[in-house]
């Protein structure tokens, strides 16, 4: 199964991204779990992605889509793969198209997880990620059975920097603008499932694995 998980920020892409990866048992492949990585490490790319992130701008494509293009040539991508948070851009769409036609690949269908904007930001504030395995958790909507601990790993649970309300509502302009023209790019594609996204988490699950076929 090859799929995009799109949806604006806080629409709950990594937290269906849990389930479908065991499931599917594919790899996930956050670009933005990358560009967060790289910056703990400190590495070339971080350090080019930091500054964009804090601002809760978009990193240029060019960097982008580089390194997706390099985690999709690996082998475990070759069955399947689940992108989360790529395409952002009709840039980087049109330029994922051109990697998987190279790649001889073709994919099965692209998610949008639907939310009203009203709804997403106190998504974004009161979430918490584990540091260890990066499961999603939230104050309110999906309390970790234990404060500050993850229930999968047991890991330490953190705020990322970018979820703060200023950070989010620019987040949320840079959606609308930039990435809500990928929706029709795909729709024209016959490849677009539309599923609602305030609802919980399981439901979410449900809809989605019945939109798949
Ligand atoms: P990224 O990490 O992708 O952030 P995002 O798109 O803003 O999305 P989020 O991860 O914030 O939301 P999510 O949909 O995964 O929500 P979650 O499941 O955690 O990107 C970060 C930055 O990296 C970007 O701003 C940009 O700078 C850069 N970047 C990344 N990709 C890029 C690209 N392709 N091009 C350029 N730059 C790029 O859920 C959110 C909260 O809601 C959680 O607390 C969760 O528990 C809760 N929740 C989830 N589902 C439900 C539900 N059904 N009901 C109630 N609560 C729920
Ligand atoms: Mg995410
Ligand atoms: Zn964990």
């Amino acid at each position: 199964m090859k799929i995009i998980l799109m949806g604006g920020p806080g629409a709950g892409k990594g937290t269906q991204a849990n389930p479908l990866v065991e499931r599917f048992n594919f790899p996930h492949i956050s670009t933005g779990d990358m560009f967060r990585a790289a910056i703990k490490e400190g590495t070339a790319l971080g350090l080019k992605a930091k500054s964009f992130m804090d601002a809760g701008g978009l990193v240029p494509d060019e960097v982008t889509i580089g390194i997706v293009a390099e985690r999709l040539a690996q082998p475990d991508c070759a069955e399947g793969f689940l992108l989360d948070g790529f395409p952002r851009t009709l840039a980087q769409g049109s330029a994922l198209a051109s990697i998987l036609d190279k790649l001889g690949m073709a994919l099965d269908g692209v998610i949008n997880i639907e939310v009203d904007e009203a709804v997403l930001i106190p998504r974004l504030t009161g979430r918490r990620i584990c540091r260890k395995c990066g499961s999603s958790y939230h104050m309110v909507f999906n309390k970790p059975e234990q404060e500050g601990v993850c229930g999968q790993c047991g890991g330490e649970l953190y705020q990322r920097t970018d979820d703060n309300v200023e950070t989010a509502q620019n987040r949320l302009n840079v959606y609308n603008s930039q990435t809500e023209p990928l929706i029709n790019f795909y729709q024209e594609q016959g490849l677009l499932k539309r599923i609602n996204g305030d609802q919980p988490i399981d439901k979410v699950f449900a809809d989605i694995m019945k939109a798949l076929g």
